[in-house]
């Protein structure tokens, strides 16, 4: 792997483009006019979480009929008594501002024919609150804004461009780092995948807004980007990281075996009356909340978890038969083609539905700023844990997230930036070493173990002997992947590997220490 040997000097770099990224990106290419602002994203500029995203951003847009208090309310019932309820209310004060300012940008949301916002529901809300466009919310936030990126000539762009490793007083100093000293972000070391040599970023500012990790799970909505390379880098770089136990599951992943990742079957489906039936055709979710199918997430999934344990069988149904299929249609029309290219149509016939993990409550401590642990390492979205999610996000609270925090962060920089001195001392990229190049097939035979362990022994319902089963076989494989790593070339699949074990194995130390069940979280032996 040849390193590039000059070194890109930058004021502000983001590292992923989903809602959070883009958003910060834009906002400071704003703000600082003459700054010089680099995205740079692993895979196409518009491949991320966001773009998949379905219900929509939650807000309290019509205060006739919603409040502020309840639209907390929601978020802390949902989060279990874990959220940090300053934060709770400092995001939901600030959604519509936000969404203001997404709609000013260009992004379409669904009317009514009176003109006013056509306002979803899903669960765990008490009111209709969630803006949406139809059931492509993500891909539609996603395109206005990577056309407002586009437009603003301090933004430089680059696709295909994997960040590797964060750039601290570790490589500066080159001397060992420990948790809690005094860290500095200097910028990233970053693969030019398709010209295959890793460019040094040095930064004045660097934003972390890499989402997710849905991929060390068999089962997942999460696209194949989604490997936990921000959470894995910002540990290795000595951040603080937190309430990573905090899995969400979703309660409502289409059946369809062998397709992967799982399509989602949107909980606004449910916002419109759809029922839950077991195989007899039986409702079951009074049983488990009097919200029945509107109960929060965690809730939910666990309820069909139970129900499929108990009967062995593979999947349940989603049942919206009674829905008018016009509004249906209008409302979920890449749902409907979805199921219709399955053969199934939804005036007669149910949805196949099962649980698939969704989304990582936890992740990079930050603060209402959006700043990390590390000094001049920002973070905000899907990578964070910035207190609003608790144990358990509240449905479409998670594209809120990323905006108000990408807005906090710009609004904290707007005060600091000018003191910013340039890194200076950052080394290139030691691409000195022995290289053996070990067969590519242990990469995926790893990657494999990595979903396997995890849905087996770390999933909806946990154990302490399925946790100690899961830290045995992650330190095995952590073993072999360093090895892999000190002798194969460089490669965003190795990365990605590194960084999915690192994340597992977060997930089963976090879940070992957990001695509650909330949210989430649930363990056999604690009930
Ligand atoms: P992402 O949108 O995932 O963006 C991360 C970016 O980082 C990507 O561009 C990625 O390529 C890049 N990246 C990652 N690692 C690297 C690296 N090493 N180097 C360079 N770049 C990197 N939430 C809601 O609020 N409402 C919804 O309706 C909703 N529906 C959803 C439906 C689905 C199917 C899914 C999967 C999620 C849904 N969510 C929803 C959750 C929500 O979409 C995500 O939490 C949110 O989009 C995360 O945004 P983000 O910007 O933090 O991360
Ligand atoms: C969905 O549409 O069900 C997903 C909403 C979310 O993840 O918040």
């Amino acid at each position: 792997m040849n390193a590039e040997k000059k070194i890109q000097h930058t004021d502000f770099l983001v590292i992923g483009s989903g809602i959070a990224g883009l958003s910060f990106a834009l906002k400071t290419a704003i703000q600082f006019p003459k700054a010089r602002v680099v995205i740079v994203t692993k895979n196409e500029k518009n491949e991320c979480n966001t773009k998949y995203a379905q219900g929509g951003i939650a807000t309290v847009w019509d205060k006739t009929v919603d409040s502020f208090e309840q639209h907390i309310e929601d978020t802390l019932r949902a989060g279990d008594d874990i959220c940090d309820e300053e934060v709770v209310k400092m995001v939901v004060k600030n959604a519509p501002a936000r969404l203001q300012e997404l709609i000013n940008w260009g992004a379409q949301f669904d009317k009514l024919k009176d003109g006013s916002y056509s306002l979803g529901r899903e669960g765990g809300h008490s009111q209709d609150r969630i803006l949406h466009h139809k059931d492509i919310t993500g891909a539609e936030i996603e395109r206005a804004l990577l056309e407002q990126v586009e437009q603003k000539e301090n933004i430089d762009f680059y696709d295909f461009h994997y960040s590797i490793d964060l750039i601290t007083e570790h490589q500066v100093k080159k001397k060992q780092i420990k948790r809690l000293e005094k860290i500095t972000c200097f910028g990233a070391y970053v693969l030019d995948v398709k010209k295959n040599i890793v460019k040094t970023f040095s930064s004045k500012v660097t934003m972390l807004a890499t989402g997710g990790n849905g991929q060390v799970y068999n089962t997942t909505t999460n696209p194949v980007i989604a490997t936990g390379d921000g959470i894995a880098m910002a540990y290795r770089a000595k951040a603080e990281v937190s309430e990573v136990e905090f899995i969400q599951f979703h309660p409502t992943a289409l059946f369809n075996p062998g397709e992967y990742p799982a399509f989602l079957i949107s909980e606004a489906v449910r916002g419109e009356g759809a029922i839950l039936r077991d195989f007899n055709g039986n409702r079951f979710m009074k049983k488990y909340d009097e919200r029945e199918e509107l109960a929060s997430r965690d809730i939910v999934a666990r309820a069909i978890d139970n129900e499929l344990k108990m009967s062995g069988d593979p999947h349940v149904y989603l049942d919206c038969t009674h829905i008018a299929y016009d509004e249906f249609n209008k409302h979920f029309p890449n749902i409907n083609e979805k199921c219709l290219s399955l053969g199934i149509d939804v005036r007669k016939d149910y949805i196949p539905v099962s649980p698939a993990q969704h989304y990582i409550c936890g992740g990079v401590d930050v603060n209402k700023k959006a700043k990390t642990s590390i000094k001049n390492l920002y973070a905000c979205g899907e990578v964070t844990r910035s207190g609003l999610h608790g144990a358990n996000r509240l449905a479409s609270n998670s594209l809120l997230e990323g905006i108000v925090f990408a807005h906090n962060a710009v609004e904290n920089l707007s005060k600091r930036f000018h003191k910013i001195n340039r890194p200076t001392n950052v080394p290139v990229w030691n691409d000195s070493g022995i290289v053996k190049n070990m067969e590519k097939i242990l990469i995926t035979h790893d990657r494999n173990e990595v979903k396997t362990i995890m849905s087996n022994y770390v999933g909806i319902v946990r154990s302490n002997e399925r946790l100690l089963r899961a830290e045995r076989r992650l330190k095995g494989l952590y073993e072999d992947n360093k090895r892999l790593y000190d002798h194969s070339e460089l490669s965003v699949d190795l990365c990605e590997l590194r960084n999915l074990i690192t994340t597992a194995y977060l997930i089963t130390q976090f879940s070992k220490n957990r001695k509650e069940n909330k949210g989430g979280f649930y363990s056999a032996d604690l009930v």
